[in-house]
């Protein structure tokens, strides 16, 4: 075992020495061969390895965080954080990476994979390209992986799926596109943040598998409806933001079942139908944002009189009447709607003629049939406050 221990040190030690003649920059830091560096313990001297290709591919460092990755004591690099190995705790090993607002331009080369120990991953906010190399699925322990704000491009990270301890997993405003694996909904993740990239799909029908608290899908084009398995997140989602996605159809009539959800953001798509009543049993809602879509008739009562809903954004839609209860939050937008007696709402020929077209949800194909409620075009005037009238408007048809 010892002797096992010993060997394994002496081929990492010699890989090491070699590295050091191979890399001028660093061999400048020493004095010439034959002087040979301490080496703490053979996980960091991989991990050295690793380090010591990533500077090399590194071609700007304006904040100079790489300035000091020479010599063995990786421990000591700016943005490397060494514990005691989890599996041997007598030894220190590279539990941590954290570069986040370097602006750093460069790659993320195969050799990281040699950081085995590795929980953070955190490049947030540089310019490293091409994407997370395959190694990364070594990363046995890696937890929290962040690395948004970057230019990785291509089809999605689909090593990510293969990380059996990860939690958070945050690759936003970056350039991948295509689709988004269904898979990634079945991981045991925590947070998941794909917002501001060209994904083309991410909203398959095993969605609601997800035990996520944070799903950010913002910006992308996946030209889908939310789908039904989403309630099946009643007890674990807490922020829902899904804007200006392409969000198509109507919203499932028992979305109201999350009940455990703050952040309600479906704005800047285009979604059609009624806002469902089961809104109102959201109890935990605290900001809703469902502006510039096509949403239409009433609002409904139950979702004004929400206990902690603090924000309430529904402009730019055609809902056609609202009760009191909404104009009291500490904070709503009803403008450019259908709203008889309030400022800044479109105008009674275009409310007619959006009002001439029925909405059917049944045909989006979101849902089976028997789940569409009939979206009569223009609900029944409500007691709570005056609906916008048929009678007025031009070519409207009579109930
Ligand atoms: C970068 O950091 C290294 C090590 O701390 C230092 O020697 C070097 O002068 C720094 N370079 C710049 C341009 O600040
Ligand atoms: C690394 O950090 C330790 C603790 O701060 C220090 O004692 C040691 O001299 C440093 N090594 C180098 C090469 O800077
Ligand atoms: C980041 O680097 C780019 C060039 O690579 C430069 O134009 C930009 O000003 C830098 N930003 C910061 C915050 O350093
Ligand atoms: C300890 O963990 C590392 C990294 O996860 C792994 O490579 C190594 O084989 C493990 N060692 C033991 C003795 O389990
Ligand atoms: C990707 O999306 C950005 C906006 O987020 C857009 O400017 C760009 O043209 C898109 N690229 C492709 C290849 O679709
Ligand atoms: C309410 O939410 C909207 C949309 O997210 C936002 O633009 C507005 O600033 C918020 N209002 C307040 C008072 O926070």
């Amino acid at each position: 075992m010892m002797k096992k221990r010993v060997d394994i040190l002496a081929i990492v030690f010699l890989s090491v020495v070699a590295q050091l003649l191979s890399t001028a920059s660093v061999s400048a830091q020493f004095p010439p061969f034959p002087f040979v560096p301490p080496i703490p313990n053979p996980r960091l001297a991989r991990a050295y390895i690793a380090l010591q290709a990533w500077k090399h591919v590194i071609v700007s460092d304006p904040r100079n965080f790489t300035g000091n990755w020479c010599g063995p004591e990786v421990c000591n690099y700016t943005g490397v954080f060494c514990a005691p190995a989890p599996n041997d705790t007598r030894v220190l090993t590279v539990a941590g990476i954290d570069l986040n607002h370097g602006n750093i331009t460069g790659e993320l080369p195969e050799d990281l994979g040699l950081l085995t120990d590795l929980a953070l991953f955190h490049i947030n906010s540089n310019s490293f390209c091409g994407t997370i190399p395959q190694s990364f699925r070594d990363l046995h322990l890696l937890f929290e992986l962040d690395v948004s704000n970057n230019l990785l491009s291509g089809k999605f990270p689909s090593v990510v799926l293969d990380l059996p301890s990860l939690k958070y997993l945050d690759i936003r405003f970056n350039q991948y596109e295509g689709d988004v694996p269904p898979k990634l909904f079945d991981l045991k993740l925590d947070a998941l943040f794909i917002n501001n990239n060209n994904f083309t799909s991410a909203l398959p029908p095993n969605f609601g598998n997800s035990p996520v608290s944070v799903i950010v899908i913002a910006n992308n084009a996946v030209n889908a409806c939310l789908p039904t398995s989403i309630t099946k997140m009643a007890s674990t989602l807490n922020q829902l933001i899904i804007m200006n996605a392409g969000l198509t159809g109507c919203l499932p009539p028992d979305i109201g079942a999350l009940n455990q959800l703050t952040v309600f953001d479906v704005s800047s798509n285009n979604l059609v139908g009624q806002l469902p009543k089961s809104i109102g049993n959201m109890k935990s809602l605290q900001q809703l944002n469902v502006a510039h879509n096509k949403l239409s008739g009433e609002i409904p009562e139950s979702i004004c009189s929400l206990p902690n809903l603090q924000n309430f954004t529904y402009s730019d839609n055609y809902f056609c009447g609202e009760p009191e209860s909404c104009l009291k939050l500490p904070s709503e937008d009803d403008t450019k709607n259908c709203i008889p007696d309030r400022p800044l709402q479109r105008s009674q020929e275009e409310c007619a003629t959006f009002y001439s077209h029925p909405i059917d949800c049944s045909s989006y194909g979101c849902w089976p049939k028997s789940l569409s409620p009939s979206m009569s075009p223009m609900p029944q005037p409500s007691p709570v406050r005056a609906t916008f009238s048929p009678a007025t408007a031009p070519g409207y048809p009579h109930p």
